[in-house]
């Protein structure tokens, strides 16, 4: 015989009837606080729980599961929690491999098993069911109550309840849950992301009169000028003589609007359409929820529950393949989220996510998928109240299947058709009345077959309206919206211009892997042309990181194979928006950006400003506008514009006229924020900022005079020039400058080398293997040709000619390095290159660094800021004035890589305690400024492996290959590829 877990057809044994997630609640203030903590008996088991833990079913004896035994010798567990976290059994993660062999449907025989228990007490009353809750638990488990088998059950981030009426007793209870990690539904639940097991989300009881409302579907419609708001009720009972229902409406500050009496049922159920005429509609962008309350009253004429439900008029539709929210064309702007906390994986609380959700609605985001499984309930209650629109994934990925070399192996076996359909049910009935919900997703990446199409019937039966995504039904034969994944710009480009009778959507996009990712702009620009493209996710939103502490104390984060877990798939998993934490990555301020919903265009000499919003106007929204000359503000004024217009019209920004000096770059910057409360974002909130070029000019002008003659000294090897408080030194043989002193200090304490390397980034790590790793890109070689120099009273010159090249080739860069010393203080550095022999790949960089002083501690720049700005991700950072302490501008990657660029800088001025020193380019250079060095932080696996050196590295670059989302996704585009070609640039430090 099959045992349970191994046996796909067996789902689950006595679990209650699916229905919409709701309380109900002895008293009406307490229903309109939707806190089910209020409700009727509502009841944590959260806590510590007992655990016995065993490596292999077997062991776990049944006589464990009886009461009164002695248990004080197990172990404790939190629930909810990750039990790998809390020391039982081990993490592991890999993106789509099975952690063992396939062999359809079978598990380890060693399956780590949990065996939970913990006492509770009821006191029981008459005429009540009391029913268990458990919104998540990894992976197949069996529920004991008092020693007695109640059911088990499957699907790990799908909730489930029991009726525990008949188990109870009053007073102490004992409950026990028999948890395996693995199970035949682990092949249609691998989704990537780490493998736990336990119960990881929250364990409660909640009590129900005899007589209750069971089930509410909820849809609201258009109609003539007015909506109709259809429900449909399934009772407990039949509605004999005597038993009422009411329905209470108010409106989102929950005063009355109407209340019904409901009278013709049929049995236990009833249909109720209510007309509402001008009702507030529901979008993301205006998230108004009415407050419904379904009464229920007995024989006695008493009311024994209020049960609430916020309800949001909207209505999806289809038409022409075009998706229309309440008859408005509208494109979601979207993230993909995972649950996740670095301390507690899976487990997420409620503060978590609603501090994730206002922190997407700040940055732009309009849209949700919850990849790749359903959340905690609560969530969607979330959504609909701060206004995202979700694509609702059921819990199902069978990827793995892909290592048989038949993807669809599990969704085209007719074995599975129940689980498919199942799943599918589970998640609908429990989140179908959510206003949010504007899609459903069948699962991912589980190839295409029987299966799916079941699923897509039934739920088609019970929700005609929403449209139902799957990515892997490639052409949409069989769901209602057309998907892809990682699609380049130009294939994106492609599907616009050929729309099909189905709308699309790009469920992943912009790998966020590292630093990253690149290349959003072009990205928006084809999405924001093309109608037929309604959606594009960003994959994804949170790094999957796991807080550690190392042997000296040092915080880090682990990723795949930091827990000996083998197979595994490394930092494929830290490849979100924000870091573990929640801190916003540079990556989401871009995208922050990119998304702006107010946008701002220059045409000819004329600016407009476009409402890229969905729904509403405006009127909402301030525009200030600056101009600033050499980054210096020399004017700032509001703005007044025609706030009315309507999504997707534009209207002209009038400002006036500049005057712009010579020698000098002027820039005209747009800030775009709220001036009152609208779309969840407070008055004053800054939602985008854009930079237009009015004139460059830029041009550095020393003033320190000339103060005194320069003496040059030969000593040996060495080229010493003193001028008064300074001396700079050159090597002659190595051709460097190698020390630069003011005042006794040292300022300089690495020589300045060209370089052509930096510290891989995730977004370049496929292209790194073959093209730079195996050209020895990282060991460049420099051997110097020639050093000449020469001065007079005034003026110093040492020119140094070099080749840069790897070893084993043919090929690099004949360079020429030129300083000029002159007597007011400056260093005037030039730098060039002349290819040879071939070399056709791109580089990561071409530029310079040198060594300076850990006692700076300041920097201020005119530049590109405030965060870090590279080719192909640079919409939101401006060129203005900055600010900053040295040390804040390491990113800290949770694998260490390139970071910190900022580009168009033509003056920085270091400063501490120590001499200032400034560095100027009229054309623009990108600096960085690290504590560590390249190789270090190449070399580096983790952010406790980064050790400091006693200087900080300096880049000033020419130009440095874009980043990108080759992680998983198409090379950076070939305009911010740095070629093997000629290069000229240069700077001038001045003392
Ligand atoms: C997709 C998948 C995601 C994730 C991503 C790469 O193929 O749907 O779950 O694996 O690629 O990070
Ligand atoms: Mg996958």
């Amino acid at each position: 015989m099959r045992k349970l877990w191994e046996d796909p057809q067996k789902l689950h044994e006595n679990i209650m009837a699916y229905h919409s997630y709701f309380f109900s609640y002895e008293k009406k203030e307490n229903a309109l606080t939707y806190q089910r903590e209020k409700s009727k008996g509502f009841t944590y088991l959260n806590g510590t729980w007992k655990l016995a833990y065993f490596n292999n079913p077997a062991y776990c004896k049944d006589e464990y599961l009886k009461t009164g035994i002695d248990r004080s010798r197990w172990s404790n567990i939190l629930v909810p929690g990750v039990a790998e976290l809390q020391g039982f059994s081990n993490m592991q993660y890999t993106d789509e491999g099975y952690p063992f062999p396939i062999i359809p449907y079978e598990v380890p025989s060693n399956d780590p098993t949990l065996l939970y228990h913990r006492e509770f007490t009821i006191s029981k009353k008459l005429h009540t069911i009391y029913i268990l809750r458990l919104d998540g638990v990894e992976t197949f488990y069996s529920l004991y109550i008092n020693g007695k088998y109640v059911g088990f059950n499957k699907g790990s981030r799908l909730s489930t309840e029991f009726d525990l009426t008949s188990y109870l007793i009053d007073g102490k209870n004992e409950i026990a849950l028999k948890v395996l990690k693995w199970a035949d539904s682990t092949y249609i639940e691998d989704q990537d992301m780490w493998w736990t097991s336990g119960i990881i989300r929250d364990v409660y009881i909640y009590e129900k009169n005899e007589f209750n409302l069971e089930d509410i579907s909820i849809q609201t419609k258009p109609k003539d000028n007015t909506y109709s708001l259809d429900i449909s009720f399934i009772l407990s009972t039949s509605i004999n003589k005597g038993k009422r229902v009411l329905l209470e409406l108010l409106d989102s500050n929950k005063s009355p609007i109407l209340i019904e009496e409901i009278f013709d049922f049929d049995g236990n159920k009833c249909k109720k359409s209510l007309n509402i005429s001008s009702p507030n509609l529901w979008s993301s962008e205006t998230p108004y929820l009415y407050n419904l309350l379904v009464i229920l009253i007995n024989e006695e004429n008493q009311i024994v529950s209020y049960s609430p439900f916020h309800i949001g008029f909207r209505f999806i539709e289809i038409k022409d393949g075009l998706m229309y929210l309440n008859g408005s064309y509208f494109k979601m702007h979207g993230v993909n989220r995972h649950d996740h906390n670095p301390k507690t994986g899976r487990t997420v609380s409620i503060e978590q996510i609603k501090k994730e959700l206002k922190l997407m609605k700040e940055n732009n985001i309009n849209a949700v998928r919850t990849s790749h499984y359903p959340n905690d309930p609560r969530f969607y209650e979330l959504c609909d109240e701060i206004g995202l629109m979700l694509i609702a994934e059921t819990d199902l990925e069978s990827h793995g299947f892909m290592f048989m070399g038949n993807l669809s192996y599990a969704t085209n076996d007719p074995i599975w058709i129940d689980a498919y359909v199942d799943r599918m049910l589970r998640h609908y009935h429990n989140q179908k009345n959510h206003p949010s919900i504007i899609m459903w997703s069948l699962g991912n990446e589980s190839g295409m077959g029987i299966c799916f199409e079941k699923a897509y019937k039934a739920l088609k039966t019970l929700d005609p309206y929403r449209p139902v995504h799957y990515e892997e039904d490639r052409e949409a034969k069989v769901v209602d919206v057309i998907s892809t994944m990682y699609s380049s710009v130009e294939k994106m480009e492609e599907f616009g211009k050929n729309p099909t009778k189905k709308p699309r959507i790009i469920c992943e996009y912009a790998h966020a892997m590292g630093n990253g990712p690149g290349g959003l702009s072009e990205y928006q620009e084809v999405f924001d042309k093309y109608p037929s493209i309604q959606g594009h996710f960003v994959w994804e939103w949170i790094d999957h990181g796991i807080d550690s502490i190392d042997k000296n104390g040092k915080h880090f984060y682990k990723y795949g194979g930091d827990f000996d877990d083998y197979p595994n798939n490394k930092n494929f998993c830290i490849d979100g928006l924000v870091f573990s934490d929640l801190t916003p990555s540079p990556g989401l301020i871009e995208y922050k950006q990119v998304i702006c919903p107010v946008k701002i265009v220059k045409k000819k000499e004329s600016y407009f400003v476009t409402n890229a919003y969905n729904m509403i106007n405006l009127s909402h929204i301030g525009i200030k506008y600056t101009v600033t000359e050499n980054g210096f503000v020399i004017k700032e004024k509001k703005i007044s514009f025609d706030n009315q217009i309507k999504p997707g019209q534009s209207t002209l920004l009038s400002l006036g006229s500049f005057e712009c000096k010579e020698n000098a770059d002027y820039h005209l910057n747009f800030f775009v924020y709220h001036n009152k409360w609208a779309n969840s974002l407070p008055s004053g909130f800054n939602i985008g900022s854009y930079q237009f070029e009015l004139k460059k000019g830029y041009k550095f002008k020393n003033s320190s005079e000339i103060t005194q003659n320069l003496i040059v000294d030969e000593e040996d090897f060495l080229l010493k020039i003193q001028k008064k408080n300074v001396e700079i030194i050159f090597n002659k043989v190595e051709g460097k400058l190698i020390s630069i002193k003011k005042d006794g200090q040292d300022l300089l304490l690495k020589p300045l080398n060209l370089e052509f390397y930096r510290p891989v980034i995730d977004n370049h790590a496929l292209y790194y293997k073959e093209n730079w790793e195996d050209k020895y890109l990282d060991i460049l070689q420099e051997h110097v040709k020639d050093v000449v120099f020469n001065y007079n009273d005034n003026e110093f010159t040492f020119l140094v000619k070099s080749i840069i090249a790897p070893p084993v080739f043919s090929f690099g860069f004949n360079c020429e390095y030129t300083y000029k010393v002159k007597q007011n203080g400056e260093i005037n550095v030039s730098l060039k290159g002349e290819p040879f022999g071939k070399f056709e790949p791109f580089l990561p960089k071409i530029g310079s660094s040198m060594g300076i002083s850990k006692k700076f501690s300041q920097i201020k720049w005119y530049g590109r800021g405030e965060g870090e700005s590279y080719q192909d991700s640079k919409s939101s950072s401006l060129i203005m004035r900055y600010q900053r302490q040295i040390d804040s501008l390491f990113t800290p990657y949770i694998y260490p890589q390139d970071n910190g660029n900022h580009m168009d800088t033509k003056e920085m001025t270091l400063s501490g305690n120590l001499p200032s020193i400034t560095i100027y380019s009229n054309e623009g250079i990108n600096f960085s400024i690290w504590p560590y060095n390249r190789k270090t932080i190449d070399k580096a696996k983790h952010t406790n492996e980064l050790i400091e050196d006693d200087y900080y590295t300096l880049n000033l670059d020419y130009s440095l290959t874009g980043l990108g989302s080759n992680s998983c996704g198409p090379l950076v585009d070939e305009k911010y590829q740095v070629k093997h070609k000629p290069f000229s640039y240069g700077f001038t430090l001045v003392l």
